[in-house]
């Protein structure tokens, strides 16, 4: 991705001069089994911040489907205001924010944060990794003790999983899966489940635990053919090996 997705000014402008609302690598109606499946029903009403949200359908689209209980946050001014102008009746569920410094939240507000792709734009910033990590130790901090964080990525699940699991701030326990109905089929998307441990009790902790690793509706499935199209034709050995040459194979597309 471009040095300039860290950059505040380049979002704008690009708002600026753009009318079509557009969906980084997927749309809500591409993940739509695979999110329901994760989060809680929507008749429960569960609070969920959409972190990162630009310009993409997916804001609406959650709330079409029944999550009304929503709030959209970017940093980019002309970003939010358009989707104040092109959704009135949502005009509540957008607001200006910059999500590595919510002030504005309190800590354990949020059940559910979703982060589509404002990881991949993190990790272009200068000092890319330590700002993803900071990141992620925001969208902990506004999560509820219990509460999920569902990343979808350009980025592998090897690469995401860390700022969760590997990051001092937080205690997550995690799951991943990558997706077969990504738009592009040569593009490799990745999605990312954290349960935010921190706060809970020991019986909770231990259900969470237990829902793990889950099984994800729409992963791919890490088949021969996978094998024969990255260039391992006749490969053999373990699984760990196999999924080793995979993850070189794509870091050279
Ligand atoms: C790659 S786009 C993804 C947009 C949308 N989530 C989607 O899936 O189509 C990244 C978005 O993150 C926003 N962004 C970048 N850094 C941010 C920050 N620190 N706080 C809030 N938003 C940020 C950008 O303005 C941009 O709208």
């Amino acid at each position: 991705m471009s040095e300039r997705y860290g950059d505040h000014d380049y979002w704008n402008e690009r708002y600026e001069l753009s009318d079509s609302p557009f969906d980084w690598m997927c749309s809500y109606d591409d993940l739509a089994s695979t999110l329901r499946a994760l989060l809680p029903g929507a008749d429960t009403m569960p609070s969920i911040l959409v972190v990162g949200c630009g310009d993409a359908p997916f804001s609406v689209d959650l709330v079409l489907d029944g999550f009304r209980n929503t709030l959209n946050v970017d940093y980019s001014e002309v970003v939010i205001e358009k989707q104040k102008i092109r959704y009135p009746w949502l005009e509540k569920h957008f607001k200006v924010m910059d999500c590595l410094n919510m002030n504005e939240i309190e800590d354990n507000t949020f059940d559910v944060v979703i982060d589509k792709s404002l990881i991949d734009t993190c990790m272009c910033y200068v000092n890319g990794y330590d700002t993803t990590m900071k990141l992620y130790c925001e969208i902990c901090r506004v999560l509820k003790p219990g509460g999920r964080l569902i990343t979808i990525s350009l980025h592998r699940e090897i690469e995401v999983l860390p700022f969760g699991c590997d990051n001092p701030a937080c205690s997550f326990v995690a799951s991943s899966c990558t997706l077969a109905s990504a738009r592009k089929n040569d593009t490799c998307h990745s999605l990312c489940v954290f349960d935010k441990l921190d706060g809970c009790d020991v019986g909770t902790v231990a259900f969470l635990s237990s829902q793990h690793p889950i099984e994800f509706i729409n992963a791919r499935e890490y088949s021969e053919h996978d094998w024969q199209r990255w260039g391992r034709e006749g490969a053999s050995g373990s699984i760990d090996e196999l999924l080793a040459s995979f993850n070189n194979a794509l870091e050279v597309l």
